[in-house]
């Protein structure tokens, strides 16, 4: 198993916000948690990335304890194990988050030479490779300026993906995109799980995470309701 979070808690100043969230993932596998505005989607998506801490529960991502509940106290991984754990995991945020001064080529290989102390050469190869799989060959050197917003989104995804994350994490994929960029989305992340990434996904789209989809899971009020597959969620979207 690639993930498995196992109730998770999570309040913000006094408001609960996860109460008891339970998820798991295997490799290849891509999973959609919908629900309402404020139900806690990102919470629970930022407590997996280690980007936030979780009040009480156990995630555990690739083997790797990220946090475990021991005898009623929280044990957290150390900063060296969180850096670890970092590698196995990529975030592909809503706007993006490119470096605006740095090519569409520099922000790919940012991480592989910086983190990773691969040599420019290495990193060039395995970066114009990964974008060019994904349509962008022909804007290397291309400010994010200089981008439409699908083309922005593809190098936020080569950026995440040229590290060869296990678990691939995007918040609301498609929410700038036009229908037949979304057509496109669907196809990379596809690609994306057949070579084995698992895939977890936050979208309001119900078109798209029905087409996307081998799961889909339901978070209401921090609580998930439901756990389905697509073709259990699109007879749902059908009644
Ligand atoms: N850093 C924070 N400080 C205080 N409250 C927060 C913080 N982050 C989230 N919350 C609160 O937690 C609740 C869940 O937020 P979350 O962002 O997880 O919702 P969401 O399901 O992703 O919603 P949306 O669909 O609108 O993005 C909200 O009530 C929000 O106000
Ligand atoms: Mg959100």
């Amino acid at each position: 198993m690639l993930l498995k979070a196992d109730g998770l808690c999570k309040s913000f100043g006094g408001k609960d916000v996860l109460k008891g969230v339970s998820l798991e993932a295997n490799p290849g596998e891509i999973i959609s948690i919908i629900g309402k505005s404020g139900a806690g989607k990102t919470t629970v998506l930022r407590c997996i990335m280690g980007l936030e801490t979780c009040d009480k529960g156990t995630i555990l991502i690739d083997g790797k304890y990220l946090c475990m509940e021991e005898n009623g106290t929280m044990v957290r991984a150390t900063k060296k194990e969180l850096y670890e754990i970092r590698k196995s995991l990529g975030m592909v945020f809503q706007n993006y988050h490119l470096f605006p001064h740095l090519t569409v080529l520099e922000n790919v290989t940012l991480a592989l030479t910086e983190v990773y102390k691969m040599s420019k050469e290495e990193a060039d190869k395995k970066a114009i490779k990964i974008l060019e799989r994904l349509d962008m060959g022909d804007k290397l050197n291309n400010k994010p300026f200089e981008l439409s917003g699908g083309q922005k989104q593809r190098v936020a995804i080569a950026r995440s993906c040229v590290t060869n994350p296990k678990l691939l994490c995007f918040d609301e994929p498609t929410a700038a995109l036009d229908s037949a960029l979304v057509m496109d989305i669907v196809k990379i992340i596809r690609d994306l799980a057949k070579d084995g990434m698992g895939i977890l996904i936050i979208s309001h789209d119900e078109k798209f995470v029905r087409d996307v989809s081998d799961r889909i899971v339901v978070i209401e009020n921090g609580v998930i309701t439901a756990d389905m597959n697509s073709e259990e969620y699109s007879k749902i979207m059908r009644a």
